[in-house]
C-alpha cells in the first residue's frame, strides 16, 4: 500500500515540518514523495544482540510490548539501531511534549550542566524557584500555589496523599478501579489496572476502591433522575460507601485521574468532577487529581481537570513536564500545604537539569503545544472516527488533545472488549515503523509528542489504518 505525500524540497521546507524546532530527521526528505507502508525487519541484528545482553543483567521486572532497541530520536521520529525509523504515537508514555531532543530543551540542559548538577534539595538555586513560579502561574485553581518536587510520578502521588493525611489529619482515601497511579507502596495501594502490579505486594490500608465513569462500560446500574454515568458513580459513593463502609469525615482525600490513562483513556462524563467536588466540600475532602499522564498540555489545557471547571485541591505530575528528564511535581493549595519543614523531602528535589529541562518544556508547550495538542488532537479524532465507519472492529474512539484512545471490540453492540486484537495493532503498528501501546481492556492508545507535524500524523496514521486492516483478517 502506497500513501501518496505531498512534495517537499530540502532547501524550503513545508512549514508544518519547520514547526517542532527540528531539521528534518534522516530519511524523512528522501521519503516525503511517496511514502510505502511496509514491515520492517525488525528487531534486526543489533537489536537482537542487544536484546540478548538485557535479558542476562536487566530486572525482569520490566515488561516490555515489543522489542524497540532505540538509537536515535528526532521529533516524533526515532531510529533504531539497525537504522529502522520509526513514527512515534508514544513519546515514551506521554513523556516528550517536546519531541525527541527538542534543540532548546537539549541546549538548556547543556547549559544547566555547564554550571551545576546537583547541589542536593538542602539549598536554593535559581531554576528550583524559576520553575516553582512558573507552575504557580499555571496552577488550575485560584489560589496561590505551592510545589514539591520529586523525581517520578510515584514520588509525586506519596507526596500527595502524605501531605492530605497530614493537612486533614485523617486516614482514609477513596481511589478508583482500574487507576494508575504508580508502583511504590502507597501509590501501589490505588493502582488498580492490572491484578500482576499487586500481586504478592502488601498495600498501605486505608483505601477503597470505587468504579471509575467509564460511561462506554458501565458496571453500575443508573438510577432514575442520574444526570449521566458520573452522576451515577457520585451517587454510589455518597449513598453507598459513604453510608455504609467508610465514615466521610475519616476520608482525607480522593485520588483520581482526570483522564483515566492505563486503564483504558476513559474521558469522565461531565456531572463527575462537578459533583465529586461537591461532595469534597460537603465532607471537607481533599481532591487530588492525578496529572502525571493527562497534565502538562497533553489534552490542549494545561491541565486536563481544566476542562470540567472544577479546581482540584492538589494535583500530581511529571511525565511531560520536563520531556524526559526524570521530574514529578505535587502542587498544592497553599492553604493546604501546613507541613512544616522536615515532613517530607528527598535528596534530588528541583533537581536543576531537571528544572532547566522543564522551563524549556513549559515555554515550548506555551508557544505551540497547547494549541497544537487541540488542533492535531481534533483532526486524529477525526480521522480516527472516520476510520471506525470502516472497520467495525473499532467500537470507541475518546479522548481530548493529543491523549487518545482508540476502543477494539469484538461485539459492536456488546463492546465485549477484543484484547488480542488491541495487541495484534500494537504489535503490528511496530513491525510496520508506528509505535503505540495498548491500555485498559482493549484501546490502543495515541499520545504522541505535542510539537508533532502534520506529515508526521499523516503518516502514522496510514500505518494504523494498514495495520488495523491486517489485524482484523488475521484475528476476525
Ligand atoms: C496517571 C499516572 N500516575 C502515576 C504514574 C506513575 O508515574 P511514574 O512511572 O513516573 O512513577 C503514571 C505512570 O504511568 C500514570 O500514568
Amino acid at each position: 500500500m502506497f500513501i501518496k505525500r505531498k512534495e517537499k524540497s530540502q532547501a524550503a521546507p513545508a512549514p508544518e515540518q519547520e514547526s517542532n524546532g527540528h531539521a528534518p530527521v534522516m530519511g524523512a526528505v528522501a521519503q516525503a514523495a511517496a511514502y510505502p507502508v511496509r514491515r520492517l525487519a525488525t528487531p534486526g541484528p543489533r537489536a537482537r544482540a542487544l536484546l540478548a545482553r538485557d535479558a542476562q543483567v536487566v530486572s525482569q521486572a520490566h515488561g516490555r510490548p515489543y522489542p524497540l532497541v532505540v538509537a536515535e530520536g528526532r521529533g516524533a521520529q526515532l531510529t533504531d539501531v539497525d537504522g529502522n525509523r520509526y513514527i512515534d504515537f508514544i513519546a515514551g508514555i506521554a513523556v516528550n511534549a517536546t519531541g525527541h531532543a527538542h534543540p532548546r530543551v537539549v541546549a538548556a540542559v547543556q547549559q544547566q550542566a555547564a554550571a551545576f548538577l546537583h547541589v542536593s534539595a538542602d539549598f536554593y538555586h535559581e531554576p528550583w524557584v524559576q520553575l516553582a513560579e512558573r507552575l504557580n502561574s499555571i496552577r488550575p485553581f485560584a489560589e496561590p500555589a505551592r510545589s514539591f518536587m520529586c523525581n517520578s510520578g510515584t514520588e509525586a502521588v506519596e507526596a500527595a496523599l502524605k501531605l492530605a493525611r497530614y493537612h486533614s489529619k485523617r486516614e482514609n482515601f477513596i481511589g478508583f478501579l482500574g487507576g494508575f497511579h504508580g508502583r511504590t507502596t502507597g501509590a501501589l495501594s490505588f493502582t488498580s489496572s492490572r491484578t500482576v502490579q499487586r500481586r504478592g505486594f502488601a498495600m498501605m490500608p486505608g483505601v477503597t476502591h470505587i468504579p471509575y465513569p467509564d460511561a462506554y462500560r458501565p458496571v453500575l446500574a443508573a438510577q432514575p433522575g442520574d444526570a449521566d454515568y458520573g452522576d451515577t458513580v457520585v451517587n454510589y459513593l455518597e449513598q453507598v460507601i459513604f453510608a455504609r463502609q467508610v465514615a466521610p469525615d475519616t476520608v482525607a482525600g480522593i485520588l483520581v485521574e482526570s483522564i483515566q490513562g492505563e486503564g483504558g483513556y476513559i474521558v469522565p462524563p461531565a456531572s463527575f468532577f462537578p459533583r465529586l467536588r461537591q461532595l469534597c466540600d460537603r465532607h471537607g475532602i481533599l481532591l487530588i487529581c492525578d496529572e502525571v499522564q493527562s497534565g502538562v498540555g497533553r489534552t490542549g489545557k494545561w491541565w486536563a481537570i481544566q476542562h470540567s471547571g472544577v479546581e482540584p485541591d492538589i494535583v500530581a505530575c511529571a511525565k511531560g513536564i520536563a520531556s524526559g528528564v526524570p521530574l514529578g511535581v505535587m502542587l498544592a493549595r497553599a492553604s493546604v500545604s501546613t507541613w512544616p519543614p522536615s515532613a517530607h523531602g528527598n535528596t534530588y528535589g528541583g533537581n536543576p537539569l531537571a528544572c532547566a529541562a522543564a522551563l524549556a518544556t513549559l515555554d515550548l508547550v506555551e508557544e505551540c503545544g497547547l494549541q497544537n495538542a487541540h488542533d492535531t488532537g481534533a483532526f486524529i479524532m477525526e480521522r480516527l472516527r472516520q476510520m471506525q465507519t470502516r472497520h467495525t472492529c473499532i467500537g470507541d474512539v475518546r479522548g481530548r488533545g493529543l491523549m487518545i484512545g482508540v476502543d477494539f471490540v469484538e461485539d459492536a453492540r456488546t463492546h465485549k472488549p477484543a484484547a488480542a486484537l488491541a495487541e495484534r495493532v500494537e504489535h503490528l503498528a511496530f513491525e510496520h515503523g508506528l509505535l503505540l501501546l495498548t491500555c485498559g481492556a482493549s484501546t490502543v492508545r495515541m499520545a504522541p509528542p505535542l510539537l508533532i507535524t502534520r506529515p508526521e500524523v499523516e503518516e502514522g496514521l496510514a500505518i494504523f489504518e494498514h495495520v488495523v486492516g491486517l489485524a482484523a483478517g488475521e484475528l476476525g
